[in-house]
C-alpha cells in the first residue's frame, strides 16, 4: 500500500533538508505546509496579509485554511503512489483529518519524527539561508553556500533569511511545537506507527536511516 510520510519534528529539526533528499532520490512529491503557505503569502491579497502576518509571528495558520491545502495538493496525480507531508499535521484536527484522507486515499501513514535538542534547534533557525529559486536550504553555521550569501545552482540570486527565523520568533515556535504539535507523537506512537531518528548527526547519515525506515 503506498504511504503517506509524515516527516514530524521542532521548527529547524531538519524536516525540509531530509524532505528535499527524500523526494529527489525516491520521485516522492515533497508537500510542505510552510513553503506553501510562504508562496501564497508573496500576493497583495487580504489572506496572503493575514497568512504573512501569521507566520511572521510564528503562530498556526487556521486548521480550515491548511487542510483544505493539504486536501487539494495530495490528491493531484503525482500523489497516486505515496508522498511526503513536511509541517503537517500540527494540531490534532489535523491529524483527525489526515486520518480520514488516508482511508479516502487507501494509504497507510508512517510518522518518523527527527529528535534534536531545543539549543541545537535556535542555532540551525538563526543559520538557516534559503534560495528563493529553487529552495536549496543552507547554513552559515553547517552547510554554507560556496560563495557568501549566494545559492551555488543560482549565483545571480541573493539567498533569503526567513521573517520568522529570529531568536525572538523561533522561540515562539517551538513554545507553539510544545504545546500543540508535540503530542501527536505520542498519538502516532500509541499506534505503533512512530519511528524516531536522532536529528544531531550529519545530514547523510540521518538520511541513510529515514530512508531505511521509508523502505522497509
Ligand atoms: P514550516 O515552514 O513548516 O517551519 P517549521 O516547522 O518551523 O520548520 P522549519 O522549516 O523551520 O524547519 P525544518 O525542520 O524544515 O528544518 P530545515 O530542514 O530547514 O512552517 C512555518 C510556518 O508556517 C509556521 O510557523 C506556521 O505559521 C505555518 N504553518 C506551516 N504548516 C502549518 C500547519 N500544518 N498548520 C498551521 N500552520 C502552519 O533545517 C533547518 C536548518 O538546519 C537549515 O539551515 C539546514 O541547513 C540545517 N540542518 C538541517 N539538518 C541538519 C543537520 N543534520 N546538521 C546540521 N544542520 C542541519
Ligand atoms: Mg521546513
Amino acid at each position: 500500500m503506498a504511504k503517506i510520510i509524515v516527516l514530524m519534528g521542532a521548527p529547524g529539526a531538519g524536516k525540509g533538508t531530509q524532505s528535499r533528499l527524500l523526494q529527489e532520490r525516491h520521485q516522492l512529491p515533497h508537500i510542505s505546509t510552510g513553503d506553501m503557505f510562504r508562496e501564497l503569502a508573496k500576493a497583495e491579497t487580504a489572506l496572503a496579509r493575514e497568512v504573512r502576518a501569521v507566520q511572521a509571528a510564528g503562530k498556526l495558520i487556521s486548521d480550515e485554511l491548511v487542510i483544505r491545502i493539504v486536501q487539494e495538493r495530495t490528491m493531484r496525480d503525482d500523489c497516486q503512489n505515496g508522498y511526503i507531508l513536511d509541517g503537517f499535521p500540527r494540531t490534532t484536527a489535523q491529524a483527525t483529518m489526515l486520518e480520514n484522507l488516508a482511508i479516502e486515499q487507501g494509504k497507510t501513514i508512517l510518522s518518523i519524527s527527527i529528535d534534536v535538542p531545543f539549543d541545537v534547534l535556535e542555532k540551525r533557525m538563526a543559520g538557516r539561508r534559503t534560495c528563493p529559486v529553487c529552495g536549496e536550504i543552507y547554513n552559515i553555521y553547517f552547510k554554507p553556500p560556496k560563495s557568501d550569501n549566494v545559492c551555488d545552482q543560482h549565483p545571480e540570486t541573493q539567498l533569503d533569511h526567513r521573517l520568522d527565523d529570529t531568536p525572538e520568533k523561533a522561540r515562539v515556535r517551538l513554545k507553539t511545537y510544545e504545546q500543540q504539535t508535540r503530542p501527536l507523537l505520542d498519538y502516532y506512537e500509541a499506534s505503533q506507527r512512530l519511528r524516531r531518528v536522532d536529528g544531531t548527526r550529519d545530514t547523510e547519515v540521518i538520511y541513510a536511516e529515514i530512508e531505511k525506515i521509508v523502505c522497509s
